[in-house]
């Protein structure tokens, strides 16, 4: 049985509890929130359930196994190192932490003392997601050539960080899952049309080492929810909108073909295969439910972990750099990485 707090009840952390609560190997023990309202509400909620409004209280807690961190982006670092130095299997919402250097350092430490680093990238746990992997893994596709992900609504306005950094950790590690690979370069434009230096859309672009281009637009200002990725492959098509309610993945029969062998110009013509359009089906469960049984395997050993602070650092350094390539008005950015996955990140 694994002793669980749960540190941030705000808008995104009852979703975790919720789906905590519900798994019979855990024991959701206390709920720690700064605001003591938030608390009130979750002791309503699920009875029996201790509230501080300390964070101290739950890292002093001997009786605490693992932690799942729901607060802003710019606590993660310093609630995580705390909780991970006293030896609790910590679990971070996504992003990891506000800078690759915090990143990096969770990291470390998380493997020094021997205890669990995830982070909530949750989409890596939707069944979505993980059949279109199956469809880029098993050829169905060919070889992908680009990715467009649009992750767009109106609000909600944050402070603390842009709308590249709330929103587009989910088209990141999504990507990345599905390529396997990590992209050489980054640029990124975007606007702050309400708070200065917040900038409210984006728009990036990655490129990976075998020459996936990848583009990924991000937006608070945006009249309609929008979570919308096409993958196209030389073979077929995918586009996955995951607003749909049952039928969320397409995959269209449809390619270019380029005509193997011409003289003259005159002969060169593309051609284009238009086939049928197929809609899988694709047995739904909800993520979070997924993600947090995950993150309790992991603690038990049972599995390596999908969304490993390691997972949460590539995600972060790709952040970072959009920052760089916005601040330089959309340069070029190069990144280390370009490799592939199985390469160690060094931290
Ligand atoms: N995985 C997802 O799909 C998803 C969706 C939404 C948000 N999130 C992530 O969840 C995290 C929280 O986002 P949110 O929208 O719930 O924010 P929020 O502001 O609604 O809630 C955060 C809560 O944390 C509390 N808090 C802040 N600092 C604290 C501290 N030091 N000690 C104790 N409590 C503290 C606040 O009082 C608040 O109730 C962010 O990292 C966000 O990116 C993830």
């Amino acid at each position: 049985m694994v002793r669980i707090a749960i540190i941030g009840c705000g808008y995104w952390g009852p979703n975790l509890l919720r789906n905590l609560w519900t798994i019979p190997d855990c024991e959701v023990r206390t709920a720690c929130d700064s605001k003591p309202e938030r608390l009130e509400h979750m002791a309503r909620l699920y009875a029996g359930i201790r509230t501080t409004t300390d964070v101290g209280d739950v890292i002093d807690d001997p009786e605490i196994d693992a932690v799942v961190v729901a607060t802003p982006v710019h606590s993660h670092f310093g609630i995580a190192k705390n909780l991970i130095k006293a030896g609790k299997h910590t679990f971070v919402e996504k992003p990891l932490a506000a800078s690759t250097a915090e990143a990096a350092e969770l990291v470390r430490l998380s493997e020094e003392q021997n205890v669990v680093l995830m982070v909530g990238h949750t989409f890596v746990y939707s069944p979505p997601v993980r059949r279109m992997k199956e469809l880029i893994d098993s050829g169905t596709i060919g070889e992908v050539l680009y990715i467009s992900s649009r992750r767009l609504n109106l609000g909600l306005f944050q402070t603390d960080i842009n709308v590249a950094w709330d929103l587009g950790p989910h088209d990141i590690s999504i990507i990345l899952y599905l390529l396997g690979s990590e992209p050489c370069t980054v640029s990124c434009q975007g606007v702050d049309h309400f708070n200065t230096g917040i900038e409210d859309v984006t728009t990036m672009s990655l490129v990976f080492p075998r020459g996936e281009f990848v583009s990924i637009q991000n937006s608070w200002l945006d009249p309609r929810k929008i979570r919308e990725m096409t993958i196209v492959g030389t073979e077929k098509m995918i586009v996955y909108d995951d607003t749909e309610p049952i039928e969320k993945v397409r995959i269209y029969d449809k390619h270019v073909c380029v005509p193997p062998h011409y003289d003259t110009y005159a002969e060169f013509h593309f051609s284009y295969h238009y086939g049928d359009i197929a809609i899988p089906y694709i047995q739904m469960v909800e993520p979070l439910k997924v993600e947090a049984q995950h993150f309790l395997d992991c603690i038990s050993g049972g599995t390596t972990c999908m969304s490993s602070g390691r997972e949460g650092l590539r995600v972060v350094e790709i952040l970072e750099r959009t920052t760089e390539s916005l601040r330089a008005d959309g340069a070029l950015i190069s990144l280390n990485a370009g490799v592939s996955r199985e390469e160690e990140v060094r931290v």
